[in-house]
């Protein structure tokens, strides 16, 4: 099945109680939350009390991508506010250690809640193979991250078909594969023909006249 994630980084951060309410009504799988800290990319946006805050106000999954270097300082604060879902980017651990990754997505588990490994789109999505069978999804980017409103990378489809013939051979045909990064209602069939089933997607939800057309067009 298809789920989209919207992400709020589209959204007016001054009235985020209203489009995550808007976003369950429209229709929405996920909130995809999209955690930045001024270093592993230039901006910085939120960190976990925005997800403890917005938590009471939906049923849905809060799915939270953790942009940030030293991910494992930072798990306790996103899992005890509430987070579903936590993804850590390979980059900003492989530059610690070998290992530091897994040792994260461990940590994650630990707390009850699914975790994800992240790859940017210059990042061949075999040096995560390692951790698949922990990872409950993988997120590929398919823009460099740090902003919203980017050009699809159409290269990172690569990515998403290797990571799904990987997945199958190792008996997890079923893992969630996570986009993100300029989808839109061009370019989502491409994608999902491609294997990836969670479609995160900013500006195309955030842009659109109907929010929930949007959503269930990107969905197919
Ligand atoms: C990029 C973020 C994305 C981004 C998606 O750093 O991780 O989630 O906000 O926005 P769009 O869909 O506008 O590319
Ligand atoms: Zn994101």
């Amino acid at each position: 099945m298809v789920k989209i994630a919207p992400s709020i980084l589209s959204a007016d951060f001054s009235a985020m109680g209203e489009a995550i309410k808007k976003l369950e009504r429209s229709g929405a799988d996920l909130v995809h939350c999209d955690v930045m800290d001024g270093s592993f990319v230039g901006p910085i946006t939120f960190g976990g009390q925005m997800v403890k805050n917005i938590r009471p106000l939906t049923r849905l999954p809060l799915d939270v991508h953790l942009m940030i270097e030293h991910p494992k300082t930072q798990i306790k604060f996103f899992a005890e506010a509430g987070a579903d879902i936590i993804t850590v980017h390979y980059e900003a651990c492989a530059k610690i250690s070998p290992t530091y990754l897994k040792e994260t997505l461990e940590l994650i588990k630990s707390y009850g809640i699914k975790c994800g490994a992240v790859v940017n789109p210059d990042t061949d999505v075999e040096r995560i193979f390692d951790v698949f069978d922990i990872c409950d999804m993988l997120l590929i980017m398919s823009v460099f991250p740090g902003y919203g409103g980017q050009k699809f990378i159409p290269t990172a489809l690569d990515n998403v078909k290797k990571a799904r013939e990987y997945a199958a051979r190792i008996g997890k045909g079923d893992l969630d594969i996570e986009i993100d990064g300029g989808v839109n209602l061009k370019n989502a069939a491409e994608i999902r023909a491609a294997g990836a089933n969670v479609l995160v997607a900013g500006s195309a939800v955030f842009g659109a006249e109907d929010m929930a057309s949007a959503i269930s067009a990107l969905r197919g």
